[in-house]
């Protein structure tokens, strides 16, 4: 067979100009494909942002429906650890709203006040229950809870009850006897209480369980590791509950504040000063009250709702870290403000003594 001269020369340009063809075309294609995945991806992230701005609105801008609440939930309502800050002042809403009302914590003189106030101001029944939620002996205090509500047609349980560290720190500075406390009080009262109430709402097909969590549960929050940790698990208890009864008619709501003065943040002066973003108690009960039914899962003030969504996005590195630095600063600030008031208190007793002896 004779050779025909240029053949290999000629398909190889044939198959070269075939791949560039084929590689053009690939590249238009994949630009294509890119820009659809670009454009699906862009129209998630306008959804997500527009939904959350539709839901904020109608969350916390728009008013609250006429909502009958002794009709909708049952005529009273347990508010725990309500002697003061959230949970008295959310207290006062539900009183507002023609709810009787029992306060549960351990100083009388202080649940004697609130009661009186609120009676005073609402017209409503108000009694209170002495507990202490740390309480060694757990079994007998639950039973002591339940033979007090006996008799009384729960709509509405408050699972306010929580306590922090004195100060944000690290796990092995914070003393057993308080780890105890953290878990009785944080997670075992709204377990408990909730096992306890939840029955009779189930079977009158209404009522509402609320839990109050924390915005440090968003993310992993260190120098808050247990406090932050146990109001996680508040959010999954509810969420779980909410799915397991959703067809029952009771309402289950998660409440995730950050920062409101209150005794709490007592051990900053720079958290005690209140401003839009750290509300009191009262400003922040009024406003979380009236989104009962609407969200079942929220900050309960829009200037929280602002700052959950910079958490949402905050990469868990960069909160963490910003945590750690902004809770090292918290605690120095807190154990100077300590050492000035023992300097203090010692001074005063130095000057007592040497009036004494002269
Ligand atoms: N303040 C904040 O910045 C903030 C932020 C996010 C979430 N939260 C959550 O909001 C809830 C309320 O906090 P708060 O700031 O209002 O706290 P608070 O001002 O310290 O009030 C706590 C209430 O709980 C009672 N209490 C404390 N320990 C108790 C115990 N062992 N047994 C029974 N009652 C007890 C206290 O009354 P007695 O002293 O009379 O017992 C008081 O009535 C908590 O769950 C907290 O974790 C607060």
């Amino acid at each position: 067979m004779g050779h025909i001269p240029g053949t290999t020369i000629d398909s190889f340009k044939f198959l070269w100009e075939q791949i560039e063809t084929e590689a053009r075309t690939l590249v238009t294609d994949t630009r294509d494909a890119l820009a659809v995945v670009g454009a699906l991806y862009v129209c998630r992230k306008v959804f997500a942002v527009t939904s959350n701005i539709v839901e904020a609105i109608n969350v916390h801008l728009l008013g609250q429906l006429r909502v009958d609440w002794v009709e909708t939930y049952g005529p009273w309502a347990v508010v725990t650890g309500s002697s003061e800050g959230i949970g008295r002042a959310y207290a006062y809403e539900l009183a507002l709203r023609g709810l009787n009302i029992v306060l549960m914590s351990r100083n009388e003189r202080k649940l004697t006040k609130a009661k009186n106030e609120i009676e005073k101001d609402c017209q409503v029944k108000v009694e209170y229950i002495v507990v202490d939620f740390a309480s060694d002996d757990q079994q007998e205090l639950y039973r002591y809870i339940s033979e007090k509500l006996a008799d009384k047609e729960i709509g509405l349980l408050v699972n306010n009850v929580g306590i922090m560290y004195d100060y944000p720190d690290v796990l092995l500075n914070i003393c057993r006897q308080k780890l105890w406390q953290l878990i009785h009080v944080n997670i075992g009262a709204a377990t408990m209480m909730t096992h306890m109430l939840l029955p009779q709402m189930v079977e009158r097909g209404k009522g509402g369980v609320i839990v109050v969590s924390s915005g440090s549960s968003t993310q992993i929050t260190p120098q808050m590791t247990v406090y932050s940790a146990t109001k996680r698990y508040l959010d999954y208890f509810i969420h779980g509950l909410a799915y397991e009864y959703r067809h029952t008619g009771v309402t289950f709501q998660c409440l995730i504040p950050f920062y409101v003065a209150t005794n709490m943040t007592g051990y900053s002066e720079n958290l005690s000063k209140t401003g839009i973003l750290i509300p009191n108690a009262v400003t922040y009960a009024r406003s979380a009250v009236t989104t009962l039914g609407k969200s079942a899962c929220t900050t309960g003030y829009f200037p929280h709702t602002l700052q959950l969504w910079i958490a949402n996005i905050v990469p868990l590195w960069l909160w963490m870290w910003g945590s750690e630095k902004l809770n090292n600063s918290l605690r120095k600030e807190a154990l100077n403000r300590l050492a000035k008031k023992a300097q203090r208190s010692s001074s005063k007793g130095t000057i007592a003594e040497t009036a004494g002896e002269s």
